[in-house]
């Protein structure tokens, strides 16, 4: 099929020994509870709002536990082929190639379904028999039942916040999952991030998070998420290309949260009130 090249690159697990652990800040004892729910060939929910770690935090587990990393970035064209594998011509001949959920299932690797509520719900029936007890994987196509080898974890996350498949998903499915609530960190651990990421000083970060404080705040509709502690990194990486801390605001913060002209106006005003004209001290 035309989408199995993309599939193929997007999903490259990336080996984990030789690279250095991916930045990542605990936030709680959400480290503690993904080491123990996959030493207990438990599968995890991770659960949160754009753009507060989620990602960041499983590349971080897989390093810590040894384990391949295979994340699949879910869409709503996504079918169980793209997840199992299929046939394909290749020459005058057809061959059966892995898709990456197989792959993690056979290598024992961390599979991570990023954004599972993007998939369909006849496309995420195959994970049941995984997520449970069974850590199985069930190919039709092939008629083999797959056991899941040692090492082999199932990661899905999904933000509450969008319409939700894994209402959907069993409760017997889901209550054999273990979860882990993502919020945005706490102020200190927040600044730190932000000065790691995008090389600000602290005063110029502790600035940043004040401001994403304030609109977390916000109790007025209109924004469909709050800043994230990506949109602080991105205005960030702009103050330290030399734009001012307003100027960088509005365009990493105001203008990837709405498009809305009123909304946008109270949400510069508020960049206006929390953040110096000058340019962030660097
Ligand atoms: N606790 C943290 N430690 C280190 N970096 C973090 C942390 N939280 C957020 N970040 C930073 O924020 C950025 C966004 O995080 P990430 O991509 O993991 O978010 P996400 O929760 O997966 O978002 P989405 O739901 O949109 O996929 C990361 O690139 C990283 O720089
Ligand atoms: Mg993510």
């Amino acid at each position: 099929m035309a989408d199995e090249p993309m599939l193929a690159e997007q999903n490259g697990a990336i080996p984990v020994a030789e690279t250095a652990r991916p930045f990542y800040q605990a936030v709680g004892n959400e480290e503690a509870v993904f080491k123990a729910a996959h030493r207990q060939g438990l599968s995890l929910l991770l659960k949160g709002p754009t753009g507060c770690g989620k990602t960041r935090f499983v590349e971080a587990m897989a390093h810590d536990l040894g384990r391949p990393l295979i994340t699949v970035a879910c869409h709503d064209d996504l079918t169980t082929a793209d997840l199992v594998g299929r046939y394909l011509l290749r020459g005058s001949e057809t061959v059966w190639v892995d898709g990456p959920l197989t792959r993690a299932v056979r290598e024992g690797a961390i599979c991570y379904l990023d954004e599972v509520v993007e998939a369909r719900q006849d496309t995420t029936v195959v994970l049941h028999p995984l997520a449970d007890h069974r850590r199985q994987l069930p190919i039709e196509r092939l008629g083999v039942t797959l056991d899941a080898a040692p090492g082999f974890g199932l990661v899905v996350s999904y933000n509450p916040g969008y319409q939700s498949v894994l209402k959907d998903l069993k409760d017997s499915t889901r209550q054999r999952m273990v979860a882990i609530e993502f919020g945005f960190p706490a102020t200190e651990v927040e600044e730190k991030i932000v000065v790691y990421e995008a090389g600000v000083n602290p005063a110029t970060a502790a600035e940043l998070v004040r401001l994403a404080h304030a609109i977390r705040r916000l109790e007025t509709g209109g924004l469909r998420e709050v800043a994230s502690t990506r949109v602080l990194i991105a205005a960030g990486r702009l103050i330290v290309e030399g734009l001012s801390m307003r100027e960088a605001a509005r365009a990493a913060i105001t203008g990837p949260l709405t498009d809305d002209g009123a909304v946008g106006r109270s949400l510069n005003e508020m960049i206006d009130v929390y953040l110096p004209e000058l340019d962030g001290a660097r």
